[in-house]
């Protein structure tokens, strides 16, 4: 679709930008706060990059007020935060720890004091250690429940005040980074755990949301996942199949529980083979179709490309009947790769990449938007987009032409997307401040506020402006018209 000119972004637009409790508050025990699961995990040697951890991570526990001003220079419409579960539950369960509610509670306050609309996250990725002792976390049902009633709490508390709430931030990057790949606490690498587990986590989030309309009719609740389109490596038909599975398997597999309330029957049916689909019983079933998100939220960076996978390549090319069943076989051979029988993934010969490694692509954005929009039919609300860069403060500022570069090519796409006819709530960019990167430490900064702290020392932790930040003012001020203007 090609646009002459461009829509308006919505008047009610909501410009945004995001943080996470474990990356941001710091006060890792403070006033009755009980240990997470990343509270433990980074004390162990070599778990996080140069031992990096949130005990302290930018002080925002403390220094919230400070922030929220900033929000508030800026012209912020809204701020995307989450809760320390154990911070209000230190067991994750049984007594609420008052200090804990009243600081989200104060936060809240302090934002709408200021015109900042807050946007709630219940799981960042955060669970009491408590839970995971005494339950397995996510691996048992009695985890769902125990989050079920901490949302209660929240909804009880805050329901009249905080209008959007996300429930689950990324659950197929949790899931595939603590059951798959072992880099995130609980460290396991089992993909059976890994499915059983993520099936919990549908009834959590489901059950998160059929309290949320009982109890909070008027308010605005759905997950944020994080999206990243499949594109075919080329026009080969195999291919294209290949990209059509990749949506399933990374996309839909979550999308669709969601918004549909069941599995996509293809990959369900490939894990099946391969005996490490969940065990869904008809309660659950009836669970996951009533509980439909008001909203999606979408965290994109970047996405994929597939391509038809080198063992099926053998198949077609030899054009044989196998005897063998090529899934049990790939289980047996590499239980930890199930996607293989559908496709493999290939560089993008067309993208540039970050300092880390990741794709940058604006127009997948777009795509991204497009498709959630075309196969689910729910308002987006993005939740988390921006880049990760190694900042220089020279002179106590922050140059970071290259992450306004990123923030203007984005956001021109979704004013395209915008155009297209995607229903759009808002767009939160990750993130505000710079916060601890889960793996990466203090040096890969997302902020448009600069955090003078590094990975060994905390510093005074000064909040600086970038660049970034007073063009980030001057596309909320114009409503996104700014956009356009820098393109002449
Ligand atoms: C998202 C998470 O996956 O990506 C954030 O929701 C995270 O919490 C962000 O910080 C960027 O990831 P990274 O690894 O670059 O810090």
């Amino acid at each position: 679709m090609f646009h002459s000119k461009l829509d308006p972004f919505p008047t009610d637009f909501l410009w945004g930008a995001a943080s996470a409790a474990y990356q941001v508050e710091g006060a890792w025990d403070a006033d009755g706060k009980g240990p997470s699961i990343w509270d433990t995990y980074s004390q162990i040697a070599g778990n996080t990059f140069e031992e990096t951890n949130g005990k302290i991570a930018i002080d925002h526990y403390h220094r919230y007020k400070e922030d929220v001003a900033l929000m508030k220079q800026m012209g912020l419409k809204a701020y995307r935060f989450s809760v320390a579960w154990s911070r209000i539950l230190p067991e994750g369960e049984g007594a609420v720890n008052e200090a804990g509610l009243r600081f989200y509670e104060d936060l809240v306050d302090e934002l709408l004091a200021h015109d900042i609309e807050p946007v709630l996250t219940l799981y960042h990725w955060d669970l009491p250690q408590g839970l995971q002792d005494r339950y397995q976390g996510w691996e048992s049902r009695q985890t769902a429940e125990a989050f079920e009633n901490y949302c209660r709490i929240l909804f009880e508390r805050l329901g009249e005040k905080v209008t959007y709430w996300v429930t689950m931030n990324e659950q197929n990057v949790f899931t595939a980074l603590g059951y798959r790949w072992g880099a995130h606490p609980p460290g396991i690498k089992d993909l059976k755990r890994m499915y059983a587990a993520n099936h919990i986590i549908n009834i959590a989030n489901a059950k998160a949301i059929h309290l949320f309309h009982e109890m909070v009719p008027q308010g605005k609740i759905g997950p944020s996942f994080g999206y990243g389109p499949m594109y075919p490596f080329s026009c080969d038909p195999e291919d294209v199949l290949a990209a059509e599975n990749g949506e399933a398997f990374n996309n839909a597999w979550f999308l669709d529980v969601y918004c549909k309330g069941q599995y996509p029957k293809f990959v369900y049916k490939q894990l099946a083979k391969l005996g490490i689909a969940p065990e869904v019983t008809l309660e659950d079933q009836q669970l996951m179709k009533q509980a439909k998100p008001d909203f999606l939220g979408i965290n994109y960076y970047h996405g994929g490309t597939a391509q038809q996978n080198q063992f099926q390549k053998q198949q077609t090319a030899k054009k044989e009947f196998s005897k063998v069943d090529p899934y049990l076989m790939q289980a047996t051979s590499d239980a930890l790769a199930p996607e293989e029988n559908m496709f493999a993934t290939a560089e993008n010969p067309m993208l540039k990449k970050t300092d880390w490694g990741w794709e940058i692509d604006p127009v997948g954005f777009r795509v991204a938007l497009r498709r959630i929009q075309a196969n689910y039919d729910l308002p987006i609300f993005v939740t988390e987009n921006g880049l990760g860069a190694l900042d220089q403060l020279s002179d106590c500022q922050i140059h970071d032409s290259y992450r306004i570069d990123y923030l203007q090519e984005h956001l021109l796409e979704l004013q395209k997307a915008i155009t297209d006819g995607v229903d759009m709530i808002g767009y939160c960019a990750w993130s505000f401040t710079d916060l601890l990167s889960w793996l990466n430490g203090y040096q890969k900064r997302y902020g448009f506020v600069y955090v003078d702290r590094d990975n060994q020392q905390e510093k005074q932790l000064a909040r600086i402006p970038k660049d970034s930040f007073y063009w980030y003012q001057e596309v909320i001020r114009t409503n996104g018209a700014s956009l356009l203007q820098n393109e002449k």
